[in-house]
C-alpha cells in the first residue's frame, strides 16, 4: 500500500518529502483554506513542485459543465495534478469527460460501493472512500473500502482505491489489510505510524548497554 499525505501545509509536505515514503498528496478546499496564504493556484503549484507524484486538487464549482471547464484549467497548473471530482450524478459526467481528455480524476467523497463503481466505470484513476466520516455517523467505513477493493479486483477494474479520511494509525493497518492501493493520511497520523514506545525503550537500552561496555 502506498502512502499519500493529506494536507496542503507546505512545511509538513517538505518534512514528509525528506523521508522519501510519500508517493503523492491529496488536498481539498478545506485543507487549502487552513493555510495562511490560502491562494489556491499558487499553493497547488508549490505542492506539485515539491512532490513529483500525483497531487489531488478539487474543483471549486458545482455543475458538470463548470467542473469540466475548471478541471481542464486546473490540469494545466502542473503535469502531476489530479482533478478531484466529488461523487454523484453530474459529477460522473464530469469524470467521464475529463478522463476522455486524458486528465486523471480522483472520484472523491465516496461513501458507498455503488458510487465508487460508477466512478470507476466513468474512468476515474482513483476513488476515495472516506472512512472516518462514515465511522462518525455510525457506519463501518473500512468495510466500504474492503467491498470496493473486492469488487474492483473481481472485475479487474484498473481504478485505484485511496482509503481517505484516515484518523489514526489503526485505520492504516485496516486499509492495508483490506487491500487499499493507497492510504492518504494527515501528517500527525504519519508520525504516529512511525512511532512505537518499545522502539524508543529498545534504542535507549541498546545505547546504554554499549556505553557501559565502552567505558570499561
Ligand atoms: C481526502 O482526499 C480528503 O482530503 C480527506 O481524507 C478528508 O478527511 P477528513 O474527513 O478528515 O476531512
Amino acid at each position: 500500500m502506498r502512502i499519500f499525505l493529506d494536507t496542503a501545509n507546505i512545511d509538513q509536505i517538505r518534512q514528509a518529502a525528506k523521508l522519501c515514503i510519500i508517493s503523492g498528496i491529496t488536498t481539498n478546499p478545506s485543507l487549502v483554506s487552513k493555510e495562511a496564504a490560502a491562494d489556491y493556484q499558487n499553493t497547488i503549484k508549490e505542492i506539485c513542485s515539491i512532490i513529483p507524484g500525483p497531487v489531488s486538487t478539487e474543483v471549486l464549482v458545482e455543475g458538470a459543465q463548470a467542473m469540466i471547464e475548471q478541471g481542464r484549467l486546473i490540469s494545466t497548473w502542473a503535469p502531476n495534478v489530479v482533478i478531484k471530482i466529488p461523487a454523484s450524478d453530474g459529477r460522473v459526467l464530469a469524470t467521464s469527460v475529463l478522463t476522455r481528455d486524458n486528465i486523471k480524476v480522483n472520484f472523491t467523497l465516496c461513501f458507498s460501493l455503488n458510487q465508487a463503481l460508477l466512478g470507476a466505470l466513468a474512468g476515474a484513476t482513483y476513488v476515495s472512500p472516506f472512512v472516518g466520516r462514515l465511522d462518525d455517523i455510525g457506519h463501518d467505513g473500512m468495510q466500504v473500502v474492503k467491498d470496493i477493493v473486492d469488487v474492483f479486483n473481481h472485475y479487474q477494474l484498473p481504478t485505484e482505491v485511496i482509503a481517505a479520511s484516515i484518523r489514526h494509525p489503526q485505520h492504516c493497518v485496516a486499509a492495508a489489510k483490506a487491500g487499499a492501493h493507497i492510504a492518504t493520511v494527515p501528517y500527525n497520523v504519519l508520525m504516529q505510524m512511525l512511532h512505537h514506545p518499545l522502539t524508543d525503550i529498545g534504542v535507549t537500552r541498546f545505547l546504554a548497554d554499549w556505553q557501559s561496555v565502552s567505558q570499561r
